[in-house]
């Protein structure tokens, strides 16, 4: 089965040819990333009105000039969480293809989505998959019983990890994106050097807050004395030692046979090398290689492959960006 993806929901415009949920026929990705670099973090409007002219683009390269829209046998898209002039651009295109072609269409979460970077790499999770999506938007952990069955257990209070690694990244004149920034470095500096707190790191349940770090980073800065290679180590360890400890406690809970780390901030290898050291003897991990870990196309196209389930009335569909919330919830965590 040919899925043709589209995602649109933040900064970048994908679209991918996926056969049967798992081998990326071909795929092509525009990003306003370099543009937003100019204004330190995402104009949601600079960043629409340049997928606008992305998208038309992109799937001409995805498909080619002499593609069959026979070989399609439905279309994908994004259409929640996300910014909403971004998400509505490739909404309204997936319905449109989908319209003009009869081809039915499968709406995708763009957070669970995320989840499917390991499928797309050849792997095979074993459920119950332990799901930890750590992005831009998004700091959640997620249990996945099996395709399209799916449960939210807890998440950030505030704060995203990405956002919180763009936002310390500004404080020491990095630019946007900031994790690939401070993951960078991070390799110059010393971990030890400052005391950063680790919210939440003993509460017994899945909440996380991110914000207060970045406080505390911001006071340290102010305070002129440590070097910036030390804050971005500094920061980031603090950040892995609480996303170690949460996931080690939902193991505990809900004992897992897989553990999935996907989602823009899974591409940094101080926390995948530590994810890998610390979990990876009690169970099978796969951390979302890099080009699976940032948003991209085929996860959507995997997504809806696993989970199949087209949308009844194309005409209904809407982008929306509390689909997430409404769908899977994430109001509040699970009590452990
Ligand atoms: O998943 P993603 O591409 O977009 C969202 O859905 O949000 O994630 C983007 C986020 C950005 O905040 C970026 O700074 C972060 O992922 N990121 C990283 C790294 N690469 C990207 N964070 C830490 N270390 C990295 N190497
Ligand atoms: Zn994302």
């Amino acid at each position: 089965m040919n899925i043709l993806a589209i995602e649109s929901s933040c900064d970048e415009t994908a679209v991918a040819l996926v056969k049967d949920g798992r081998h990326v026929l071909s795929a092509a990705l525009a990003s306003s990333a370099r543009k937003h670099r100019e204004t330190g973090g995402i104009v949601p409007e600079v960043g629409a009105r340049q997928q606008v002219l992305d998208i038309i683009p992109m799937l001409r390269e995805a498909l080619g000039d002499d593609f069959l829209k026979e070989a399609i046998d439905a279309l994908a898209v994004t259409v929640g969480p996300g910014l909403i002039g971004s998400l509505v651009i490739g909404v309204e295109t997936a319905k449109a293809l989908a319209w003009a072609w009869d081809k039915p269409l499968i709406p995708v979460d763009h957070v669970v989505a995320h989840a499917y970077a390991p499928w797309i790499n050849g792997d095979e999770p074993e459920f119950p998959a332990l799901c930890l999506i750590i992005s831009g938007g998004h700091t959640e952990f997620l249990l996945l019983s099996g395709h399209g069955s799916v449960q939210f257990l807890g998440g950030t209070r505030d704060d995203a990890v990405g956002e919180a690694f763009d936002k310390v990244a500004r404080l020491i004149g990095l630019p946007y994106p900031g994790g690939p920034e401070i993951e960078r470095l991070a390799l110059e500096g010393d971990a030890q050097k400052l005391t950063l707190p680790r919210p939440m790191l003993t509460e017994p349940n899945l909440e996380m807050s991110f914000s207060g770090l970045k406080t505390a980073v911001r006071n340290v800065v102010n305070s002129g004395e440590v070097a910036r290679a030390d804050v971005a180590a500094g920061f980031q360890q603090a950040v892995i030692d609480v996303l170690l400890s949460k996931s080690e406690l939902a193991m505990q809970q809900f004992g897992p046979k897989s553990l999935i780390v996907a989602g823009g901030v899974a591409a940094n290898r101080a926390l995948a090398d530590q994810i890998q050291k610390a979990f990876g003897q009690k169970l099978s991990v796969y951390v979302a290689p890099l080009s699976y870990s940032v948003d991209n196309a085929a996860m959507v196209g995997s997504y809806a492959y696993f989970t199949n389930r087209p949308a009844e009335d194309i005409f209904e569909l809407a982008a929306d960006p509390n689909y997430h919330a409404k769908h899977v919830g994430t109001s509040r965590s699970l009590k452990l």
